[in-house]
């Protein structure tokens, strides 16, 4: 009995988890600062920012990734997306 509430527990924790692909933008806060040896976030904002569309941000943030080293994964670029997302630009 008491193993059938837990694997219930495990169940629902796993439903309740972030769906996979999805950012975190904490996550990418933290990845984040390895960006800031180029610009600081004054791109990321009126006047200066130019990305309309969560689609360019996503697109901007890969190509920015070919300049870094090591590189990161495809995850990590979707926490940075995030962060920058929820921080920044609001899409
Ligand atoms: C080699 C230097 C360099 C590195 C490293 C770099 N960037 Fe940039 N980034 C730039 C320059 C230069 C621009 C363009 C500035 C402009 O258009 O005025 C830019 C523009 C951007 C923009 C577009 C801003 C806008 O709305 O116009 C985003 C988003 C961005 N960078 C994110 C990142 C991220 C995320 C990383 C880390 C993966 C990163 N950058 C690393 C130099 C760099």
């Amino acid at each position: 009995m008491r193993g059938n509430v837990l694997l219930l527990s495990c169940a629902i924790f796993v439903l309740a988890g972030p769906a996979s692909g999805a950012g975190d933008p904490v996550k990418g806060a933290k990845l984040h600062s390895n960006c800031m040896g180029c610009h600081g976030t004054e791109l990321y904002v009126p006047p200066r920012a130019k990305v309309k569309t969560l689609a360019a941000l996503r697109k901007e943030t890969q190509n920015w990734n070919d300049r870094m080293n090591p590189k990161f994964v495809k995850q990590e670029i979707e926490d940075i997306v995030a962060y920058l997302n929820v921080s920044f630009y609001k899409f």
